[in-house]
């Protein structure tokens, strides 16, 4: 397959973290479809907190948005309070599911082993994962950056071959609700590192359609230029996602608009 990056359909992602109630979940989803409306040619994903995925559901109705959840876990059933199966998200019309968020690494024990399981529970459910990897501050100035990618990728995609069904977003933990957003350029090298992963890893064929979208501070104003990038095939949103009006600009954006 010959490289092509227009076969790799843009997709933008919002990550709501933990933020707005019922209303405000399905008010914001309303404005975004309000404010895109008659914008074609890219994926729309929202992510709220699990509580509110049906108040979502219910103000998506058949605007095309899809629905994430920001995390899963990687038992179908039983005893484990708290969890969600990867299942349940499937049952309810939530296609997608975030996992290995750099700030579950970093506040809940998340592990490349734990997304390795949430990765391939995800995806025997027909639970599509956008896996997250990144480096901190610390790691790119000493020069380890694509050292800690490569044990992000190696560890969470242990043993995983369905490579279609997955999105990777790469989030420089340093530019995530910090506005400083990684120049264009240290972007694509990343994004180009990780496609020359997949390749290796996985071949052409693989690297050629998944995915690969930046996180880290984007916003209308500084989108464009990192959607330009030949391997930045959309945004993993969180701080701007929140806000109806640089959301829609972000997705008019991915496609010229
Ligand atoms: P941010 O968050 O856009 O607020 O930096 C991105 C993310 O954490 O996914």
């Amino acid at each position: 397959m010959v490289y092509n990056p227009a076969m790799r359909k843009k997709l933008i992602a919002g990550n709501w973290k933990l933020n707005n109630n019922s209303l405000q979940t399905g008010d914001l989803i309303r404005k975004i479809i309000a404010l895109t409306a008659g914008i074609s040619g890219v994926d729309v994903v929202v992510a709220p907190v699990f509580p509110f995925l049906h108040a979502a559901r219910e103000a998506i109705g058949s605007s095309g948005i899809e629905l994430a959840a920001q995390d899963v876990f990687w038992e179908e059933k039983g005893a484990f309070t708290g969890e969600v199966a990867p299942s349940m998200l499937a049952d309810i019309g939530c296609r997608w599911a975030i996992i290995g968020h750099s700030e579950r690494r970093q506040y809940f024990g998340e592990t490349d082993e734990t997304v390795n399981k949430k990765t391939k529970a995800a995806i025997k459910a027909g639970v599509r994962p956008i896996v997250c990897v990144g480096e901190t501050l610390a790691e790119r100035e000493s020069g380890a950056t694509e050292k800690v990618i490569e044990k992000q990728l190696e560890g969470g995609f242990r043993d995983i071959s369905e490579f279609p069904m997955t999105v990777i977003a790469y989030e420089p933990v340093w530019a995530i609700g910090t506005g400083k957003n990684a120049t264009s350029q240290q972007a694509q090298d990343v994004h180009a590192f990780i496609r020359g992963w997949l390749k290796a890893k996985r071949g052409s064929d693989v690297a050629d359609v998944v995915r690969i979208l930046y996180g880290g501070s984007m916003k209308s104003s500084n989108a464009a230029e990192l959607l330009a990038c030949p391997d930045v095939d959309g945004g993993l949103i969180g701080g701007a996602s929140l806000i109806a009006e640089d959301f829609s600009a972000i997705i008019r954006l991915s496609v010229g608009k």
